[in-house]
């Protein structure tokens, strides 16, 4: 259902979950706020309806305890400089604050509940738990809106439960992403290219296992790649190993062999002794270095220039490429001009191209790229990772249940 289907607004208190997990500096300064844009168009069109509007949210990983360091405050200022309005910040979840603030909106208000994550039940895997988080949240709303497709993919209280206690519907952020994510599994255009980057293989495991049936080439860059060499039987130096994954590795390369489909490996790395993150300095000379010659003592810390070109041509070539992960340590000048080709190869692609949220859509716009030289943005991570995977994704199958 959609928000149209959800009737005439007017007076109604509208309870929306919107996802503003946005990466912070320190000085809590929003470094990117392209989660909190995605959002407006739903909001704006519920404030117009007339809509009284209470949101939830959540910012990082507050573990169940309220924390001033995960507020919500740095969003209500940001979100409501770009709707022009005041939103109102309750200083609770579901205490006396937003009871309060909940009572005093008006058609056309904005409010905005602390981080639910500060609830211990909100994440809760005990059901009964949630559900009665999940019926305090249903207190402050007459309908449900679920726009938070960063979040859909967990089953928590104010993605899942709550949906099953109002009328509801899919936001307009929720059905865009779902609308284009569905393009890419269901029938690509082809050739359908998948880069995937990123440190940890592990957590893109079961991604690759599914791409490899729909996609025609993986591109491997980011700290991941080093596992993919080292399973080619290729020495890599200091550089990151997952040697628990290394025979899954194997066994990638071999079934994406018999398949008749490629996995793109590096064919140059650039190297250094390591990194200091927090200076945002290599340590020691950087070098570029054949993948058949990375020094024992090296680390590698991005893709090098030849394999920028073979992977931009790739890319270039497709007519659907989906891209999650950077493919070096972006964050460090010296090593990020992998993820800047991969990017400015994404607006060169004549096709769809999508940028899979988390670090790659932070990173395509610290990069200084506009929103509009991609075909989308996801602003989930894990989520559009899950939709990949083929995995049901509990916040949108909650929404199809109560249809
Ligand atoms: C994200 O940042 O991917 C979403 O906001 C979900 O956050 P989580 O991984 O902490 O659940």
């Amino acid at each position: 259902k959609s928000v149209a289907d959800l009737g005439d607004l007017t007076g109604k208190r509208v309870l929306i979950r919107c996802d503003f997990n946005v990466p912070l500096d320190a000085d809590k300064n929003i470094t990117d706020d392209g989660r909190i844009k995605a959002a407006l168009p739903t909001l704006t069109a519920l404030r117009d309806a007339g809509a009284r509007i209470v949101i939830m949210a959540h910012l990082g990983r507050p573990k169940g305890e309220a924390n001033p360091k995960y507020s919500l405050a740095p969003v209500a200022n940001r979100l409501g400089e770009l709707l022009g309005v005041d939103v109102k910040l309750a200083t609770d979840v579901v205490g006396d604050s937003a009871k309060a603030t909940v009572a005093s909106l008006e058609a056309g208000d904005v409010a905005l509940l602390e981080n639910v994550r500060y609830e211990p039940a909100e994440e809760s895997k005990d059901e009964a738990a949630r559900a009665e988080l999940a019926a305090k949240y249903a207190a402050f709303g007459d309908v449900f809106v679920s726009d938070g497709f960063g979040v859909v993919h967990r089953k928590q209280a104010s993605v899942y439960d709550v949906a099953k206690l109002l009328p509801n519907a899919a936001g307009f952020l929720v059905a865009k992403e779902v609308g284009v994510l569905k393009q890419l599994t269901e029938n690509p255009e082809r050739p359908y290219v998948v880069v995937l980057g990123g440190a940890k293989v592990a957590d893109k495991l079961s991604v690759i296992d599914n791409l490899l049936k729909v996609a025609d080439t993986l591109v491997i860059g980011g700290g991941m790649l080093f596992t993919f060499l080292k399973a080619e039987g290729r020495n890599i130096g200091g550089s990151l190993l997952d040697e628990s994954n290394l025979e899954t590795c194997r066994n990638y390369l071999a079934e994406a062999k018999a398949a008749g489909k490629t996995i793109l490996l590096p064919v140059d790395v650039r190297v250094a002794d390591g990194m200091d993150f927090d200076a945002r300095e290599a340590k020691g000379e950087v070098e570029v270095v054949s993948v058949d010659d990375i020094p024992e003592s090296k680390m590698g810390l991005d893709i090098g220039p030849e394999t920028e070109k073979l992977f931009a041509d790739a890319i270039k070539g497709a007519k659907t490429v989906f891209w999650n992960g950077p493919m070096g340590v972006f964050e460090i000048p010296a090593f990020a001009q992998g993820t800047a080709a991969v990017a400015q190869a994404l607006t060169e692609v004549d096709g769809l191209s999508v940028v899979g949220g988390g670090d790659s859509a932070a990173a395509v716009r610290v990069l200084g790229h506009a929103d509009d030289e991609f075909g989308h943005i996801s602003t989930g991570g894990g989520a559009s990772l899950e939709f990949l995977e083929g995995k049901e994704l509990p916040g949108i199958a909650v929404l199809e249940e109560s249809k």
